[in-house]
């Protein structure tokens, strides 16, 4: 089968109607992020069905604003933390954090390839606006946006998060029984150490009902990360521009977009030449070099001084942008968000990189891609040097990234012919 039939394939049977799970098995609900991709997959081929996904994204919407990254729409044993250990309390059982927030672009983009859908893109605008608002309100130091737990982040076990994890008491933690390990070999999943936190970080927004404000005193875990800001950056200027198209007053959001474009760079970290994420309780720079270091161009920036290190970090693999420095101590590459290559990553690394006129590292970067998918299928994430698959397989985000972007590729397709 033609690799676009076999993407258009593997949405439609994530398909759950209405949503789209990311993979069967190892992710059985719908995540945020890789909803947003799977409506723009869609919109390559089945427009209307792309709108439904953003439309039941966002009808999990809390009313203060937020956006969950998990929405438990019908309970599955297979999958823990569930509904019962989250205890959201929006309209939709869900988790009580978020994620990067890149519905707003992808909205942007589908309004392009389907001008009909206008429409529903406004009655969306002022939800997406009241999700970037809450972000603002809640999320916010020194203009850069944080993350409370490492899963909003959207890099899970990153090592970003160790030194901020190591802050986390989870002594009372309590027993539990992973399942994620039961899907795909532990060897590349967190450690039970980070797990115990992820989970006691749970405990502590459920124990407050997810009451922002006391979680700003009570969380121990505040990251300042550039995967967020950067996204974040990217769909304030996207809402902007389509608040003008609908004769919204954008004000507002020109001055968030201000106020973030000054905490990017106070992620900047001379001494690793990239973004880095921040502890906010010490102040202190992780001093870690990842492929969210890379999401500057992607975020509307035209940074020269982030490019060398990019480079270096593209010249050490095969595959795209790893997920974690490949020279770095530490460096797994097949260790989750420690090292293996994402094509959602390269995605919106590349595409970042061509508007901003890295043009050279952009095409790069996709045929990289491209390669990848069209020798390894759809997988979650492969090593970065020999494109092994890893993680769950027929993943939803990254056919889409085959049909939004990589199966573009005009040297994969000079290949394929
Ligand atoms: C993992 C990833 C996260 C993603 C989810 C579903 O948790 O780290 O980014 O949203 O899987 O694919």
């Amino acid at each position: 089968m033609d690799l676009h039939e076999q993407a258009r394939d593997t949405l439609r049977q994530n398909d759950k109607g209405g949503y789209t799970l990311p993979t069967h098995g190892l992710y059985p609900y719908q995540w945020n992020w890789d909803s947003a991709f799977a409506a723009w997959g869609f919109t390559t081929f089945d427009p209307d069905r792309g709108w439904i996904e953003l439309e039941t994204l966002i009808s999990g919407q809390w009313d203060d604003g937020m956006v969950p990254h998990i929405l438990f729409h019908r309970p599955d044993p297979g999958y823990f933390p569930g509904p019962d250990v989250w205890q959201g309390r929006g309209p939709i059982p869900s988790s009580g954090i978020s994620q990067p927030p890149v519905a707003a672009t992808f909205m942007a983009k589908m309004l392009e390839m389907d001008p009909t859908g206008e429409p529903r893109a406004r009655a969306m605008w002022p939800k997406l606006k009241a999700w970037h608002s809450w972000f603002m309100r809640w999320r916010l130091d020194q203009g850069a946006v944080c993350v409370t737990h490492p899963w909003e982040a959207g890099r899970d076990n990153a090592p970003d998060w160790d030194a901020a994890l190591r802050g986390v008491d989870a002594s009372d933690v309590g027993d539990y029984t992973r399942r994620d390990t039961s899907h795909v070999d532990p060897a590349m999943r967190p450690t039970k150490y980070d797990y115990d936190r992820y989970i006691k970080l749970v405990q502590l927004g459920v124990s407050v009902r997810w009451d922002q404000r006391q979680l700003q005193t009570l969380n121990p875990f505040r990251v300042a990360d550039p995967t967020m800001t950067f996204t974040l950056l990217r769909a304030q200027r996207d809402l902007h521009a389509m608040g003008q198209r609908f004769g919204k007053d954008v004000s507002e959001i020109a001055d968030w977009i201000t106020t973030l474009e000054a905490g990017a760079e106070t992620l900047w970290n001379p001494d690793i030449a990239g973004y880095d994420s921040r502890n906010v309780h010490t102040g202190a720079f992780n001093g870690i070099l990842s492929n969210a270091s890379a999401l500057c161009w992607y975020g509307g920036l035209n940074d020269h001084r982030a490019r060398p290190q990019v480079e270096r970090m593209l010249d050490a693999v095969n595959f795209g942008i790893a997920s974690y420095d490949p020279q770095a101590d530490g460096f797994e590459p097949l260790r989750y968000w420690r090292g293996p290559t994402w094509p959602i990553m390269n995605y919106l690394v590349g595409s970042g990189m061509e508007e901003q006129g890295q043009s050279d590292l952009a095409n790069r970067i996709r045929s990289d891609t491209a390669r990848l998918m069209a020798q390894n299928g759809f997988a979650e994430y492969y090593n970065p040097h020999d494109g092994t698959p890893a993680g769950g397989a027929t993943f939803t985000w990254t056919a889409a990234v085959w049909l939004g972007w990589a199966g573009n590729d005009p040297q994969t397709r000079k290949g394929a012919a």
